[in-house]
């Protein structure tokens, strides 16, 4: 929710998805027309301190290969690549963020 405007322009959160509970990968996505103005990175920032006050030590994300947009978030967050799979979708990258705790 955007607290001037009230209107909902997506999610932002921690989800297994691929990985486990103890080191779960955040997950983003928001309407088109909220893109371009920080709000997927204002989110996971939040999201990124609440998971260190649950006593986390990692996240994980898994971005498909061309998503330039979550790339770019995840670099100014802090995530670094690690690894790459292959799925029947393509290539996903998984990037993963060290935390304070
Ligand atoms: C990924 C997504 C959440 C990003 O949301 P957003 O609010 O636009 O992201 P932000 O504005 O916080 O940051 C986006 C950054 O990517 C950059 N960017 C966006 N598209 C780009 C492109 N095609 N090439 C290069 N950089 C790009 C922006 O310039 C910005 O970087 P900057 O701050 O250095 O200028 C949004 O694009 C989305 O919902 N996509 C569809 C769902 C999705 O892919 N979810 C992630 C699955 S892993």
């Amino acid at each position: 929710m955007r607290r001037a405007e009230g209107d909902f322009i997506g999610y932002c959160g921690l989800i297994i998805g691929r990985s486990t509970l103890d080191e779960p990968e955040i997950a983003y996505e928001l309407f088109r027309r909220a893109h371009g103005r920080g709000y997927a990175t204002e989110a996971a920032d939040a999201v990124l301190g609440a998971a260190e006050a649950t006593g986390r030590n990692r996240l994980w994300a898994t971005v498909g290969a061309g998503n330039t947009a979550s790339f770019r978030v995840l670099e100014k967050l802090g995530f670094v690549r690690d690894h790459v799979s292959a799925e029947d979708s393509g290539e996903i990258v998984w990037l993963t963020r060290i935390l304070r705790s």
